[in-house]
């Protein structure tokens, strides 16, 4: 089985071909950090015509990467949202473009269920159900993944999701776009107990994240520290949420196979390391697929492309995109949310 998968839904375009026995083929990706940096984050109208003009060079590129045709593909399958809908319309009309012209299923994908599934691409070994942390810029979920199409959200932030934290934090900080990985850098060289920090909503019953009061005390204390000391003291106070956010979802979820990290936010290091933990000390494997699968990418949607087809699940060629699109139809809207996809 060879899947062609296409991602447009933020600020990278990408294109893979993935095979069904988990061998990635080609896959390419092209950021659009420059065009974007001068505004300090993803201008949608910036991100759409970038989307147009990369696309099909990546595909073309692909395709010879991996030494196949489009002839070759048993089905297309495109990210068809949730994210910024100009882009997210460019990946999905192609895609149902080449589908169309090689006469084979479109698979339209959710995002999420890219993200969701990557491991499953990298770990031959992580069976269902396993408790997945979605962790990226426009997201931060607890996930149980019970099977292809079947996940139930046991958590989601209230306000802003962690990798936004991280970006606003570093444009607070005056580290620049995109600010993940720039806050990690400066934190290395920083005391994570230098500056007192809150920990919105740890140790509280409900399940959610909460990040906005995190982000509102860095811009309190901009100028008052040194910008390494309020990385890695806001980088911590970040981990403590996530990690007690996690402990309250590992006891609610059952039996469950390994703690799985996925999504941008999942890159940064002391983070794995302190999800690493938290899954030793409950005794369950723990799984994080490699950087370049954390990050926007297509062999994520091709993967979950190979998953669905396996599943029997293709799309009809007027299968709608979608600005929001919940991986969990049945969860219940949270107080606060709303805002993100
Ligand atoms: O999954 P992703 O590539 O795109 C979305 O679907 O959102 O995640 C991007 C997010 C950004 O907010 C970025 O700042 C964050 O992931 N990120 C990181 C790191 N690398 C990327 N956050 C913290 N530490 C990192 N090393
Ligand atoms: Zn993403």
């Amino acid at each position: 089985m060879l899947i062609l998968g296409l991602e447009s839904s933020c600020d990278e375009t990408a294109a893979a071909l993935v095979t069904g026995d988990r061998r990635v083929l080609a896959h390419r990706l092209a950021g659009q950090e420059a065009a974007h940096r001068p505004y300090g984050g993803v201008v949608p109208e910036i991100a759409a015509r970038a989307h147009v003009e990369a696309l099909e060079p990546l595909i073309a590129a692909a395709f010879a990467d991996a030494g196949v045709t489009l002839a070759d593909v048993d089905a297309v399958a495109a990210t068809a949202g949730p994210g910024l809908i100009g882009g997210v319309m460019v990946g999905l009309v192609t895609g149902k473009a080449l589908a169309h012209a090689a006469g084979k299923p479109l698979i339209a994908v959710n995002h999420l269920e890219g993200h969701a599934l990557s491991p499953r691409l990298s770990d031959p070994d992580l069976d269902f159900p396993y408790l997945l942390l979605l962790v990226s810029g426009g997201h931060c979920q607890l996930l149980l993944v019970e099977g292809v199409a079947r996940y139930r959200r046991l958590a989601t932030t209230i306000d802003d999701a962690a990798g936004e934290a991280f970006d606003k934090t570093a444009k607070l900080l005056g580290l620049g776009f995109p600010g993940g990985p720039a806050v990690e850098q400066a934190a290395a060289a920083g005391d994570p107990k230098a500056v007192p920090l809150p920990r919105p909503l740890k140790g509280s019953p409900e399940p959610h994240f909460s990040f906005a009061g995190l982000k509102s005390a860095v811009a309190r204390a901009v100028g008052q520290h040194s910008t390494e000391d309020l990385a890695a003291s806001f980088q911590a106070a970040v981990i403590d949420c996530l990690t007690d956010r996690t402990r309250g979802a590992i006891a609610r979820a059952g039996r469950v196979t390994a703690l799985v990290v996925a999504g941008g936010v999942a890159a940064n290091r002391p983070i794995r390391e302190a999800l690493q933990g938290l899954a030793g000390e409950n005794g369950l494997r723990f799984v994080a697929p490699p950087l370049w699968l954390c990050t926007d990418n297509a062999a994520m949607i091709a993967w979950a492309g190979a998953e669905r087809l396996s599943a029997g699940l293709t799309d009809p060629l007027d299968a709608p995109a979608r600005a929001r699109w919940p991986l969990d139809p049945a969860a219940e809207a949270v107080r606060g949310a709303g805002v993100k996809a």
